[in-house]
């Protein structure tokens, strides 16, 4: 065993499994897109459609409706058609639901293509990850996977962009229709990609595994890494939501979940949602200052994501997590201080506090607890239970965003601004001390190696010794 594990860890990074690792994310690069280029359009759908604020909710919200119903789907599309089919089954829905969208009449028309286009963003957004990681030699997995999340901030700055070049216009069709490139692209590029190996062995498909496993490692020497996984398919115990409640499997389950709901409860997507509002609150009263503040929140998100990749199989998760964590916390308590004491009015100086602690905040998310969330959910399954376990931890995922977006402009009425970033910072506390204590160190095992950890019922915190 231990020797199959030596032989996969110097498994080399061929230009061919970066090229699979590229296509893939631009499944991330439409989650961004598609989530991001609302903020912009909602604007002018309220006015040719008259919508009142009920309905304009829903409209911004339908999205995330479609993307809880896409991560329950996903998980048994991930494991009956594969990786690869999913994902161009999404790619299929990406372009159908924008093409409703962008043709709609109405607003129920209208409703209909956002809640698809969600859905293709549910599906994408964790079999992506998990299709990189299964394929990704391990020493580069976290750069790997971590590239879904790079797409995925390129999308919400792209987004951002094309909000902005046909606001003047109010061309709000136009701006859904350029999401209609990158779903092209990801459905044909997959076309041409190959299935997972994981996947295919546990499907018991052999020979194919070795043809796809062969060209991925640039080496016809890959018995040592199929064995690796096939002993541990042997070692499983059937697949489903009854392994998962057994006592190996439900600490990774609880990471998950928790990570899941822990990345949203801290706030992330009121700042990427509502950034202008909250720029405008705190004294950016022009249009124009509060759009270039928010281009400034989507290139730092992308900038540090970035660098996150390059640091993720070098430092690690856990420390990437900790720091990560730490940085929030800090820039949410200097954000809420901002308001609590510019009472409404802000000076200059507090609005340029405003914009540094959102800018503290928005890198340590993209430092850590955006990629690595989503790194981790992919790494630290078994195989048989991975499909059904990312789509739970997705839906926690997405549910708890749907919960934070349509309570946060509540919140504010209710604590204020100040108050409301003072609970998601106590939340941030709180997140720190789950990582610290459960999240394992997955850096440079292979996902054999991991599953073993939890047969052998070892805790979290083992992993990285
Ligand atoms: C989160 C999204 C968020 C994005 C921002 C992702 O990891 O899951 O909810 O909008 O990061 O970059």
């Amino acid at each position: 065993m231990k020797q199959h594990a030596t032989e996969s860890v110097k498994a080399k990074v061929t230009g061919f499994v970066i090229l699979v690792a590229i296509i893939a994310a631009i499944g991330g690069l439409l989650f961004g897109y598609d989530t991001g280029v609302i903020s912009g359009a909602i604007l002018f759908i309220t006015q040719q459609f008259h919508l009142n604020s009920a309905l304009e909710e829903f409209t911004t919200s339908a999205v995330l409706i479609g993307a809880i119903i896409g991560a329950i789907l996903g998980g048994v599309f991930a494991d009956r058609i594969g990786r690869r089919w999913s994902i161009i089954g999404g790619a299929a829905a990406f372009i159908i639901g924008t093409l409703i969208a962008t043709l709609a009449p109405g607003e129920f028309v209208l409703i209909i293509g956002r809640i698809i286009v969600g859905m293709a963003i549910g599906v994408a957004s964790f079999i992506v990850p998990m299709y990189i990681s299964e394929l990704a030699p391990p020493q580069a997995r976290g750069a790997m996977a971590s590239l879904n999340q790079v797409g995925l901030t390129l999308g919400i700055l792209v987004a951002y962009g094309v909000d902005y070049i046909y606001a003047a216009g109010g061309l709000w069709r136009a701006m859904f229709a350029w999401g209609l490139v990158p779903s092209v692209i990801l459905l044909v590029g997959m076309l041409f990609m190959p299935d997972s190996s994981r996947w295919l062995l546990s499907k018991h498909r052999e020979q194919q595994a070795h043809d796809v496993l062969q060209k991925v490692r640039g080496t016809a020497d890959v018995e040592g890494e199929i064995k690796e996984t096939e002993e541990e398919i042997k070692a499983e115990t059937g697949g489903g939501l009854a392994v998962l409640k057994t006592s190996p499997l439900r600490m990774p389950l609880m990471i998950g979940v928790g990570l899941a709901i822990l990345q949203q409860a801290t706030g992330i997507n009121t700042v990427i949602y509502y950034a202008p509002t909250i720029f405008h609150a705190a004294g950016f009263k022009s249009a124009s200052s509060s759009i270039a503040a928010t281009a400034l929140v989507g290139a730092v998100n992308l900038i540090v994501t970035i660098i996150a990749a390059f640091l993720v199989d070098r430092l690690g998760r856990r420390p990437l997590l900790l720091i990560s964590l730490t940085g929030m916390v800090l820039g949410l308590v200097v954000l809420s201080v901002a308001f609590l004491l510019s009472h409404g009015t802000p000076t200059s100086f507090l609005s340029l506090l405003t914009v540094i602690s959102l800018m503290i905040y928005i890198a340590a998310f993209a430092i850590g607890m955006g990629p690595v969330f989503w790194l981790l959910i992919s790494e630290i399954y078994p195989l048989n239970v991975r499909g059904t376990a990312m789509s739970l931890a997705t839906v926690a995922n997405w549910a708890a965003n749907f919960l934070i977006a349509v309570t946060f402009l509540s919140f504010v009425k209710v604590l204020t601004e100040g108050g409301t970033f003072l609970v998601y910072a106590v939340v941030g506390v709180l997140a720190w001390i789950f990582a610290f204590r459960l999240v394992p160190e997955t850096k440079g095992k292979t996902l054999e190696q991991i599953q073993q950890h939890w047969l052998a019922g070892k805790h979290p915190r083992e992993m990285g010794k």
